[in-house]
């Protein structure tokens, strides 16, 4: 190649650069990147251990029943639902340090079985996580000893979370329905 060529093909393939850089810049609505981006970036994990209080007596219950069990709710309660905003505790005891919220729903979803919709929230106050959040969305068989739910997602610190959250009842009360139940928490994150 001359001198003229190759200065017309940088000239041109700078020009074609550019283009691309102007078209890719002027949409707004979404951006795409090279998955090799992604890949450099430093995926970390974190594990939380806490206590969730599922408070139904006394003057200031944490979760409250908004639907009524199905006509034909069988053995599973199926259609009865409950809101919450349940305390997270560090230690079992209901007095010990509030590490988080745990906001959202749970539904009676089987008609033959105990077997519970979450759809929750676990929205943090302690430390460096105050104000990021993680999301449950899973079945929670509750007469089993230990239930496995997904965690689909997060804020905050945990943007683009996956994980899994583990949960074990420790002390139930037939009478009134509270119950502290015991959590392991593993998510992974950027
Ligand atoms: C968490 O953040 C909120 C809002 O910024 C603040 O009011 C609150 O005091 C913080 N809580 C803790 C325990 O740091
Ligand atoms: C949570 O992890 C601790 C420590 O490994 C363990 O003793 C406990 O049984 C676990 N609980 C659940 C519900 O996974």
């Amino acid at each position: 190649m001359v001198a003229s060529q190759i200065l017309n093909h940088l000239l041109f393939s700078s020009f074609m650069v550019m283009a691309i850089f102007m078209r890719s810049s002027m949409s707004k609505f979404s951006e795409q990147f090279p998955s090799t981006v992604s890949i450099k970036r430093m995926e970390k994990m974190t594990r939380f251990h806490f206590y969730f209080h599922d408070i139904h007596s006394g003057k200031t219950p944490t979760a409250v029943r908004i639907i009524a069990r199905a006509q034909n709710g069988g053995a599973g309660n199926f259609g009865t639902t409950f809101m919450m905003d349940n305390p997270l505790t560090e230690e079992q005891e209901p007095e010990s340090k509030l590490v988080g919220r745990a906001q959202g729903m749970y539904a009676f979803a089987s008609l033959h079985d105990p077997g519970l919709l979450m759809v929750l929230n676990l929205a943090f106050v302690e430390g460096m996580y105050n104000g990021s959040s993680i999301s449950i969305l899973g079945r929670n068989p509750v007469l089993e000893n230990v239930r496995e739910m997904p965690v689909v997602g997060g804020s905050g610190l945990f943007r683009f979370a996956r994980g899994c959250a583990l949960a074990k009842t420790i002390t139930y009360n037939p009478k009134t329905n509270d119950a502290v139940v015991e959590y392991n928490v593993s998510v992974v994150h950027f």
